[in-house]
């Protein structure tokens, strides 16, 4: 049996530290950044165009917002750094997840839905990388698909190669894909369920829920009868900020129907994964004294559940 199922189920401790021993240092992150995006970062209208992709996400237009390299890297340049911290020490905490990218032998193969932004592409990177560096012979590989509706590809394949070429003992043991497909409509097929380890759904089922909640449904049912035994789910939203559906007379927030479709109904967890770590609310905050950055980096509050697939 696999050790992570004995865990009992924690809600963990509020905050996460601001880095851990298991992932790359934060100004290393902040310098990977710096370097991939100097471009924009040093363009003169850079601030024009995160205040267009302010405008397009504040009237929930995520087809506009995203529809032009130059916005989708001033975007990234101006989230991606912060929340890749954020999730750099998330993955770092989770015993289970960190497990997984320390294992010296295996290949690993990991889903990021809506990961096009490309925070958890970096974050899985300065966790792997640091957990690999004293083991330079080590034969496991890190495969990360990235699916997202915006052509996410350049900034993806930008801080890829970086990786390869600055943080990884050999750059074929790192290496992503990026697919700019609909989730909710892409084939099983193409997403190779059967084969991942891990899926994440970071800041994303607010928004699939809100766009197909039938096809969201469909595709967590699908990741229920595809997804291999021992295979983890990681889905995060801000605290507080779950979207509420109705089903008869009564609202649910979409997280309840989540644990309905993935562990079972209350008290009778017949469902076909479980919950192994959860939090309703924990904070990530920025030492600003230990990060320099062009621009602002900010703190994090999210709910998170970690789910095992039995
Ligand atoms: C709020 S952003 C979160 C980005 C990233 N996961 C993070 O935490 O930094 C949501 C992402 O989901 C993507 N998205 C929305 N609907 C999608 C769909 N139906 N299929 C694939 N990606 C989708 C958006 O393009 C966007 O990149």
């Amino acid at each position: 049996m696999d050790r992570r199922l004995k865990r009992e189920p924690e809600i963990a401790s509020d905050a996460l530290p601001f880095t851990t021993q298991d992932c790359m240092e934060p100004q290393k992150i902040i310098d990977l950044f710096e370097v991939s995006f100097k471009h924009i970062l040093q363009s003169p209208d850079l601030q024009d165009y995160i205040q267009l992709v302010k405008g397009d996400l504040y009237n929930r237009d995520y087809l506009t917002a995203f529809n032009s390299d130059d916005k989708r890297f001033a975007y990234a340049s101006r989230w991606t750094p912060a929340r890749s911290l954020a999730y750099a020490s998330l993955f770092a905490s989770l015993e289970p997840i960190k497990e997984l990218m320390e294992d010296p032998e295996s290949i690993k193969n990991v889903l990021c839905v809506g990961g096009g932004a490309s925070s958890e592409l970096v974050a899985l990177g300065a966790v792997f990388c640091r957990l690999k560096e004293y083991n330079s012979g080590s034969p496991s590989t890190l495969n990360i698909k990235l699916i997202d509706i915006a052509d996410w590809s350049k900034v993806a394949n930008n801080l890829t190669t970086y990786i390869k070429e600055n943080w990884v003992y050999r750059p074929e043991k790192f290496n992503s894909e990026f697919i700019c497909d609909d989730v909710l409509t892409a084939s099983p097929e193409s997403l190779n369920l059967e084969s991942l380890n891990l899926v994440t759904l970071l800041f994303t089922t607010n928004e699939l829920f809100a766009e197909k909640r039938k096809e969201t449904i469909k595709l967590f049912q699908q990741f229920s009868s595809r997804c291999q035994k021992g295979c983890l789910l990681l889905i995060a939203e801000s605290a507080g900020s779950y979207s509420h559906i109705t089903i008869g007379e009564r609202k649910f927030p979409i997280q309840f129907l989540i644990d309905t479709i993935l562990v079972g109904k209350p008290n009778e967890n017949n469902g076909a994964w479980e919950i192994v770590n959860q939090s309703e609310s924990t904070w990530y905050r920025i030492n600003e004294k230990e990060v320099d950055y062009p621009m602002k980096l900010e703190n994090m509050r999210f709910f998170y559940r970690l789910y095992c697939k039995k």
